[in-house]
């Protein structure tokens, strides 16, 4: 019996191609796991008339800890995130992205080492909408005017964007605890206070009594969301661990890929007091599916993270250590970093990078 099972959802579009390239990593690196495979995304919607069928949540309660690839959610219409919806039913709060640069991925800066921390459950996220014109959204629109908070126009869709002091507490705790235990030295809360001053505000109100028990242990400051994006693309060496509210965070982590050479190599975790699910920041990639060019980097680090979370540091580190001699080395790079190098060299396909991890990790 193997030591570890984990639950794989391979997901839409690149997810086939970078899931089982992540597979074999994990095989070559060492790791001791059977792979329990469950159906969630768009194409799974197609097939079984839902996109997360009971079973594949239940694969994950079972296993406690799963790893996706991408799963595609229809724009404006249709069913609602595969993602979010997972997130929310396994109270999956945290959402974990180390951003850190690979010497040849063609980043912008070289000594990117930051963490974003995001809340994965409540925000624009928490799905509280309205259809413009329904008589929910009029009855809403009546309400706002009644209590004099404002005016919205009749013909407005709505979504509401709930922050609690609970989940407020609990991410803003995740981080600082993260970063005590990482040996990091800063915790930056990133929001919009000066506007939203009961949902932002109280997210950095919370913050910094969050802070007060670090005080001494981990330093503590905070930017408005604007200005971090700013700061972020000038200088990222001043940011260590940011904890943000949901929508920001998922902005800023693939602001922060683009810094050290873009989704491509960006990896990342959904993370419950419970269960655990690990994920790359990207999406399902549909412009290059099924063409063999997606870049797997991502899910392969995202895989290391998971053999971190199951106490397999050792294989964990092995499988980072090839990933950064393959990109040092700089051949067998796929398209993605090929662009960010500006390199003239032929990419190579997701197959072909694969192959030169693996033969890394055996010649190790
Ligand atoms: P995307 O991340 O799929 O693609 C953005 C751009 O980055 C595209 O040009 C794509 O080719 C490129 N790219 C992304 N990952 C890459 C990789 N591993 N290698 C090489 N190039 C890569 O974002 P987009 O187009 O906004 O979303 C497509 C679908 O994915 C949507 O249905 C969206 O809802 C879904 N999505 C799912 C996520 C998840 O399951 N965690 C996260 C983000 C989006």
């Amino acid at each position: 019996m193997a030591k570890h099972t984990v639950t794989l959802i391979p997901g839409d579009g690149i997810g086939i191609e970078t899931t089982s390239a992540m597979q074999e990593v994990v095989a070559a690196a060492g790791a001791d796991i059977a792979w329990e495979v469950a159906d969630a995304g768009a194409e799974c919607a197609e097939r079984c008339g839902t996109p997360l069928p009971e079973e594949t949540i239940e694969a994950v309660k079972r296993n406690k800890v799963g790893i996706k690839g991408p799963t595609a959610t229809p724009v404006g219409t249709g069913f609602r995130s595969v993602n979010v919806a997972l997130r929310k039913t396994l109270d999956l709060y945290v959402c974990l992205r180390p951003v850190l640069s690979i010497p040849g991925a063609g980043g912008r800066y070289d000594d990117v080492d930051l963490v974003i921390v995001r809340e994965n459950t409540e925000d624009l996220y928490a799905g509280v909408e309205f259809e413009e014109g329904s008589p929910e959204a009029l009855e809403l629109i009546r309400f706002v005017e009644e209590h004099e908070a404002g005016t919205i126009r009749p013909d407005s869709g709505i979504s509401i964007k709930p922050i609690s002091v609970t989940a407020t507490r609990r991410i803003v705790d995740y981080a600082f605890d993260y970063a005590l235990k990482q040996g990091r030295s800063k915790v930056t809360a990133a929001h919009k206070a000066n506007i939203m001053k009961h949902s932002d505000g109280l997210f950095l109100r919370e913050a910094r009594e969050v802070a007060k028990g670090y005080e001494g242990r981990i330093a503590f400051d905070d930017r408005i969301i604007d200005a971090f994006c700013m700061n972020m693309v000038m200088d990222p060496s001043q940011f260590d661990v940011i904890v943000f509210p949901n929508l920001y965070g998922d902005i800023a982590s693939d602001l922060a890929a683009g810094l050290v050479g873009g989704l491509g190599i960006a990896p990342g975790a959904n993370i419950g007091a419970d269960y655990a699910v690990f994920e790359a920041v990207h999406g399902s990639a549909p412009d290059i599916a099924g063409k063999n060019l997606a870049n797997p980097t991502a899910e392969i680090l995202s895989a290391a993270m998971m053999l971190d979370h199951l106490g397999e540091q050792a294989t964990a580190e092995r499988i980072r250590a090839a990933v950064r001699a393959v990109y040092a080395r700089g051949e067998h790079l796929t398209g993605d970093i090929r662009r960010a190098t500006a390199s003239g060299e032929a990419p190579a396909t997701c197959t072909e990078f694969t192959e030169a991890l693996v033969r890394e990790l055996e010649r190790a």
